[in-house]
């Protein structure tokens, strides 16, 4: 199959407005300086009573994370921290007046509307949407993100998705800056066909086309909400994007289709016993010599401190997977699955450190950039 130019010049659609009141906006601007503040300040402030600890105890740095857990479990600071990362995002999808769900239910016939009206009028092989599809057991039953209900169920739910992210994604600002970054970290070439690889509102795709016009761009995600927004965004943007329901381990494209599979957040949300097949599924529909890559967060080698940190998110943000993540062996997964070479190494421009003067920074997150070659 030949790839056909993609890129429209002007929208195809009105945009779809979701009205915040001026009470959402300040508090929803208050969510993030809260998450600024947590991954700041308050990291700095956690480290303190930690350091303050192991001197209490006799000095002895924790050799591992259950060892560093039990330190810092009971200073004020970390149970802080865990209050604030559960409880803020809660409150970001529940309350009753400022919260996501009421400011969409409040709108929603007219969102509905216009999300339907979009999908009716864009061409069948641009949005592909199954009733029938069957979401697998570890999808359908966790509210990822504390997004209750998770992203599949609801009109909504992807409405819910693209707003929730702008207090949730690691950018302080711009939630797009993300995907930049990875592609940017990405070899530089024409990429005739891309596939997004659980695409969910479609952020990133629409990134990537506006940077690559030229490339055929594909979207797949077991959401049909999600898929919807995707669908408005690309024709509100002018783009053509060929967006599909299909789920990853399954997918209906034939054998070597793309050049390129990029992935945002994914691995992390998948289980355990299911990532091999998924990759199997990547590895098939990739041309050889094609690349599958994204990002991922994970725990850094030798600092006990950030891995309770990293850790402490399966909890606070209902992260089901991602504590078995992290003892995936993805490397070797990643061969077995066809892969002639995987590379995985820490992802500078994603990692943030807090600084102290005159003392060394401390690192609470961890990012790694995942690279496949067929
Ligand atoms: C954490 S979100 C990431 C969304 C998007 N990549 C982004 O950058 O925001 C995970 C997405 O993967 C989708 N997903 C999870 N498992 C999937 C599967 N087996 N097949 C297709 N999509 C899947 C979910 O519906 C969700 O939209």
């Amino acid at each position: 199959m030949n790839a056909v130019p993609r890129a429209l010049d002007t929208p195809t659609t009105t945009p779809l407005v979701v009205h915040e009141s001026r009470d959402f906006r300040s508090y929803h601007a208050f969510l993030r300086a809260a998450r600024n503040f947590m991954e700041g300040p308050l990291v700095g402030a956690m480290h303190d009573a930690y350091e303050r600890r192991i001197h209490d105890q006799g000095g002895a740095a924790p050799a591992d994370w259950r060892a560093a857990e039990r330190v810092l479990d009971d200073t004020l600071e970390f149970q802080f921290y865990c209050w604030a990362y559960r409880n803020l995002q809660r409150f970001k999808y529940h309350r009753p007046t400022l919260g996501i769900f009421a400011t969409l239910e409040a709108q929603r016939a007219a969102l509905e509307a216009q999300l339907d009206a979009t999908a009716r009028e864009t061409p069948p092989e641009c949005l592909r949407l199954d009733p029938q599809l069957k979401l697998p057991e570890y999808f359908e039953f966790v509210p990822f993100h504390q997004h209750t209900g998770g992203v599949a169920k609801d009109a909504l739910d992807g409405l819910a998705y693209e707003i929730g992210r702008r207090t949730t994604v690691p950018s302080h600002g711009d939630p797009n800056g993300i995907y930049r970054i990875l592609f940017e970290a990405l070899p530089q070439g024409r990429y005739a066909r891309v596939l997004d690889w659980g695409t969910g509102h479609g952020a990133a795709l629409v990134t990537w086309q506006r940077l690559h016009p030229q490339s055929e761009c594909h979207g797949v995600d077991l959401s049909a909400p999600c898929l919807k927004v995707a669908n408005q965004r690309a024709r509100e943007n002018g783009m053509r994007l060929l967006l599909s329901q299909q789920d990853l381990e399954h997918l209906d494209y034939p054998d070597a289709h793309f050049d390129l599979i990029f992935f945002n957040f994914m691995l992390h949300e998948l289980p355990r016993s299911h990532t091999q097949a998924l990759l199997a599924e990547a590895c098939r529909v990739l041309k050889p010599g094609g690349l599958f890559a994204g990002h991922e967060f994970h725990l850094r080698p030798g600092d006990p401190f950030q891995n309770v940190l990293q850790r402490s998110h399966a909890y606070t943000n209902n992260e089901t997977y991602s504590i078995p993540w992290y003892d995936t062996p993805i490397e070797a997964l990643g061969r077995a699955a066809g892969f002639s070479s995987v590379t995985i190494e820490p992802f500078a421009r994603l990692n943030r450190s807090v600084q102290r003067p005159g003392r060394a920074p401390i690192n609470a997150n961890h990012w790694n950039l995942y690279q496949f070659r067929k």
